[in-house]
């Protein structure tokens, strides 16, 4: 009979992941044993200063970066154990990944490129089209789905890029600066619809961000320094004036 590893409570946990660069002769460390724990249900906020870090460790998490050593699980699964093409399709069906840049296709129209990860999994053309256009809606993107991305302001093509993260309700949802190309106020409603991942208690989310307004809406605010995880706080108390 084949046995499986018992899963673990935890929706991340990473124990002294570490990370170099090496290009030719220089090699720069990124992480430096950087340990990380998330539950089902929880969204966590990292910050810290430019490169100390952060994209590393979220693309190690998301397994679209090899990490040199520590320990991970995503789930209760170690995306590096698995073959490339098994992490790829590990990847499709658990992980939505909002890039720094936003990485859209430009020769595809926004519905189309909300809809690649839908099509990747198989749905119809024509089903993901639907679910895509709904998306783009959540997102204030409705009657917009025509569109090609270079025809959309940076902020629109942000909330394009959280659209196709989410239109496929991925376990774990990492997003790299969501909110950095947003005025405040959409920047609130988007990561509102962000943070909604939270409700779902066998769902997480780990969001990069340098924007204070939204802090309220994490569960904890993890500081990140030099290739470490430095200290975990509270979200400061919601402001209920605003
Ligand atoms: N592909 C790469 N090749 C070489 N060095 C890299 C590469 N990616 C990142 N680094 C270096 O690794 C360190 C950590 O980078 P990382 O992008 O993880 O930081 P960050 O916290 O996301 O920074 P920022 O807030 O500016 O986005 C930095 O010193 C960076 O220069
Ligand atoms: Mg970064």
């Amino acid at each position: 009979m084949m046995t499986t590893a018992p899963p673990t409570s935890m929706a991340i946990s990473a124990r002294g992941v570490e990370k170099a660069y090496v290009t030719g002769d220089t090699k720069v460390t990124a992480l430096r044993g950087a340990n990380l724990e998330v539950k089902p249900g929880e969204i966590v906020m990292l910050v810290g200063p430019s490169g100390c870090g952060k994209t590393s460790l979220i693309s190690i998490l998301a397994g679209l970066l090899a990490r040199d050593g520590g320990d991970l699980e995503v789930f209760g699964q170690d995306p590096q154990a698995l073959s490339n093409e098994a992490r790829t399709t590990w990847r499709r069906e658990h992980i939505g990944f909002v890039f720094q840049q936003f990485n859209l296709i430009p020769t595809l129209t926004i519905a189309e490129n909300v809809a690649i990860p839908l099509v990747l999994h198989g749905v119809s053309r024509r089903d993901a089209c639907e679910r895509a256009v709904l998306a783009l809606a959540e997102v204030g993107l409705e009657g917009r789905q025509a569109s090609r991305p270079n025809l959309l302001s940076g902020g629109q093509q942000q909330r394009v890029a959280i659209a196709r993260a989410l239109v496929n309700e991925p376990k774990l949802l990492v997003c790299d600066e969501p909110t950095s190309a947003l005025d405040g106020q959409t920047g609130q409603r988007i990561m509102e619809i962000v943070a909604r991942v939270g409700r779902y208690g066998d769902r997480a989310g780990v969001v990069v961000t340098h924007d204070e307004r939204i802090f309220h809406l994490a569960d904890r605010i993890v500081h990140m320094d030099d290739g470490r995880i430095d200290r975990i706080g509270p979200p400061p108390r919601r402001n209920h004036h605003d």
